[in-house]
């Protein structure tokens, strides 16, 4: 087992990361707080690792809340179901939520943790590698609503990470080559030298290596925690993070959530950035195409979808979070390893990089 930290002074925690970690409780009991324990999985991970985890309990009292699966219901009617069943539990403020499952079950149980009696612990157990390289990490929680992803949430860092890289066996592989457009990101956004290991090991991620993602998985965690521990509430430089994100989420809404996968949309969006940077003469057009390249390895779409209306989705990222007072906020790119926020990117650039 590997043990990263974030470092937050007292909201510091780890992120452990190994295999068979769910079924060993020993290595995550001492993260729990007080008696209460709710655990929130869906429907497809539960029959999968639910028992695992309630095994380990001990003699906590506890219940479960199984949701449907899928971003459609990363909503506010389902963080109205986990009130429910903390009222259910009679949960107080020392409870603790453990999230089992992707990023989805992850950011809407951080949210109902941010939220319940102003806040009580988390802990999550991401079983995605997306969700084990990114969400999972950082505090970032939120549902969606129908006008915009992630439009409501809050800061709330968990207690602890707990990534048993077993889990990522029954992963079904759209949703794994979903994760490795989030892996490739922290190589395009800050590490080139991560970016060329990755070129060099693309085929052993894609084959589920073991070492080979534990090695991965452990970059990005600590590169995100770096990031995250240095700009918590994204003021500055953790907004390079969402490298991709603003194309990516415009395409994700317009597209229905749930009909491209987050990492699909991501991917797009890190080519999309790519390119107009290099329009833009900031980046080199080689290094877009090698971004390209790369995601294409990873078997990912590195196109705008057929048919995407550009206006539209152009209105979608005027409602993106990273804007600042009206004014669109982009994150581009100088190339391998740099991205940087701009924003004085006349909109009509931003409107011609949205056509096929
Ligand atoms: N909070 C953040 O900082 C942050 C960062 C990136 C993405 N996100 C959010 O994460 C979400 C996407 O997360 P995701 O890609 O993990 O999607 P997801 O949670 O929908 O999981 C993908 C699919 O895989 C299934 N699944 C999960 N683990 C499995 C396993 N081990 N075996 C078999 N099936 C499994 C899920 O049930 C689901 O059908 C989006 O809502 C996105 O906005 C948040």
């Amino acid at each position: 087992m590997k043990e990263l930290r974030v470092e937050l002074g007292s909201r510091s925690y780890p992120i452990r990361i190994g295999a068979g970690l769910l079924g060993d409780a020993a290595r995550w009991r001492d993260t729990l707080g007080g008696r209460h324990v709710l655990v929130i999985s869906n429907e497809v991970v539960a029959p999968l690792y639910l028992q695992r985890v309630t095994a380990g309990l001990g003699d906590r009292t506890f219940s479960t809340l199984i949701l449907a699966d899928g971003e459609a219901h990363k909503t506010l009617d389902s963080a109205a179901q986990v009130f429910a069943a903390l009222a259910q539990l009679k949960a107080s403020r020392d409870a603790t939520i453990i999230a089992l499952g992707g990023g989805v079950v992850g950011d809407l149980a951080g949210f109902a943790a941010a939220c319940w009696m102003r806040g009580i612990a988390c802990v999550q157990m991401p079983t995605t590698l997306l969700a084990m390289v990114d969400s999972s990490v950082g505090g970032k929680t939120a549902v969606d609503l129908p006008q915009g992803k992630n439009l409501v949430g809050a800061f709330h860092q968990p207690r602890a990470v707990i990534a048993d890289t077993d889990a990522l066996a029954t992963l079904p592989e759209r949703e794994l080559r979903a994760g490795c457009a989030e892996v490739v990101k922290y190589g395009a956004l800050g590490d080139a030298a991560f970016f060329g290991w990755l070129e060099a090991h693309a085929d052993a991620l894609l084959a589920r290596d073991a070492q080979t993602l534990a090695t991965a998985i452990a970059h990005c965690c600590e590169q995100k925690a770096g990031i995250v521990a240095r700009d918590e509430n994204e003021h500055g430089e953790r907004a390079l993070l969402n490298f991709g994100h603003s194309f990516g989420h415009a395409l994700e809404t317009a597209a229905g959530y749930g009909t491209l996968l987050h990492g699909e949309a991501v991917a797009i969006g890190m080519c999309l950035a790519a390119r107009l940077s290099a329009r833009l003469g900031r980046a080199s057009a080689a290094d877009a195409e090698r971004l390209t390249n790369l995601l294409q390895r990873f078997h990912l779409p590195t196109e705008l979808p057929p048919g995407s209306d550009a206006q539209r989705l152009l209105e979608l990222m005027r409602l993106d979070k990273k804007n600042v007072s009206g004014r669109l906020r982009l994150i581009l790119w100088r190339g391998v390893g740099q991205a940087e926020i701009v924003t004085d990117i006349p909109e009509a650039s931003i409107r011609a990089a949205l056509k096929n």
